[in-house]
């Protein structure tokens, strides 16, 4: 099962993928998953925000109070194998050993496949399951634009989807009493083969915008130029500057300049900020100290900044009761934060959500070098089992 999916979307010169949603290897993904679902005879459902579901359920049809679990099929740019993928294939291998043991379950047994996860290509994580609960205004998904200046209501559209359908859907989160994601670690925070996830930090992206004028690498002397590079160059160094000062992460990771040209003055850059922190003040505050040295550099250069949210996750606190229902379910299992965010993360706003780790030797994510050992993922496989085997009887 594993193996399909290996070569989907890997690039054979790095070995990092590139699955970003609706684009040709994520929808090879997304093929994958109903071939799976319909070889084990799952009810296949899509909801209207791209997310699919695979339903196992119980011989009288219940469909409500269901245990859902799953992951995300898309990628970051050049990312690895397991973030994302490892969650769903380890929920049909669950599933597998389920039957296997002759269970039957009382309850719905659901493998969830989150859309745009990674937001790696309309900008906000985890649209599919903020649509779904809410957390976004349908609208304004709708008007998302990818780097090729698509919108995501095309690119739904051009999916078979209906983008005017897109949006909250609380008749199908009402038949879901819980939802427990399986992922791979992403840091250095495991040292045995599974963990409980405890909270994940309050994390955000924003986006800032340098507008300057274009001109000539050669013939336009230093006093007339409004080069939004320079301020934009300061702004990368106070995002590290101000996230050591608060206690914060801040991430510079991805940068459009506008032209490109090599002997040209640029006129515009994009710039991205990921900022990420114990609490909501250290990464209000980190965000506004790079905002500030952004704004300071700018003018001497008469640069216009300006900056927009594009997606913000309170903290969140996995619910106390599944985690302490999975602990025993497990046996004992180490509890950790994260700062990695998860449709879990989303979901866990509207119903009860938790999230296995499986551990990460390299401590790498979201490159790829991320890596989980096989014995390791089949524990995760052994532990993921456990769990809906106990929630799944009632
Ligand atoms: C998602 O993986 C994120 O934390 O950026
Ligand atoms: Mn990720
Ligand atoms: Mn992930
Ligand atoms: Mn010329």
């Amino acid at each position: 099962m594993w193996a399909a999916l290996l070569p989907v979307g890997r690039d054979e010169a790095t070995g990092g993928y590139h699955r970003f949603a609706w684009t040709p290897p994520e929808l090879e993904c997304r093929a994958w998953f109903l071939d799976e679902a319909r070889r084990r005879d799952l009810e296949v459902e899509h909801d209207g925000n791209g997310n699919m579901f695979a339903w196992w359920l119980p011989e009288d049809g219940t469909r409500g109070g269901a245990v859902l679990t799953g992951s995300h099929l898309d990628s970051v740019p050049g990312g690895g194998a397991f973030d994302g993928p490892l969650g769903i294939v380890s929920a049909f291998a669950a599933v597998d050993r389920l039957r296997e043991r002759g269970v039957r379950p009382v309850r719905p047994i659901g493998i969830g496949a989150f859309a745009e996860e990674e937001g790696a290509r309309f900008g906000v994580a985890c649209l599919g399951s903020r649509l779904l609960t809410g957390a976004i205004d349908p609208a304004r998904a709708r008007a998302l634009t990818d780097g090729d200046g698509h919108t995501f209501a095309e690119v739904m559209h051009n999916a078979g989807l209906d983008p005017e359908a897109i949006g909250p859907d609380d008749d199908l989160l009402g038949r879901i009493a819980c939802y427990i994601e399986l992922h791979v670690e992403q840091g250095r925070a495991l040292d045995v083969p599974v963990g409980v996830a405890s909270s994940i930090v309050p994390h955000g992206r924003w986006r800032f915008g340098f507008t300057g004028e274009g001109n000539h690498a050669g013939t336009t002397a230093l006093a007339d130029r409004r080069d939004p590079m320079l301020p934009f160059a300061r702004m990368v160094i106070a995002a590290r500057e101000a996230a050591e000062r608060n206690g914060a992460v801040a991430t510079v990771g991805k940068v459009n300049v506008v032209p490109g040209g090599v002997n040209a003055i640029a006129s515009s850059v994009t710039a991205w900020l990921d900022a990420r922190g114990p609490a909501d003040d250290a990464v209000r505050r980190t965000v506004k100290e790079v905002d500030e040295a952004a704004r300071v550099a700018a003018r001497p250069h008469r640069v216009s900044v300006d900056l927009a949210e594009e997606s913000y996750t309170e903290i969140v606190d996995f619910n106390l009761a599944l985690r302490d229902r999975i602990g025993a379910a497990l046996g004992g299992a180490p509890v950790l934060p994260t700062g990695a965010g998860h449709d879990a993360g989303v979901l866990s706003a509207r119903l009860p959500a938790a999230m296995l780790f499986v551990r990460n030797p390299t401590g790498i994510s979201h490159a790829p070098a991320e890596f989980a050992e096989p014995a390791d993922c089949l524990a995760g496989v052994e532990a993921l089992t456990a769990v809906l085997d106990d929630l799944a009887r009632g």
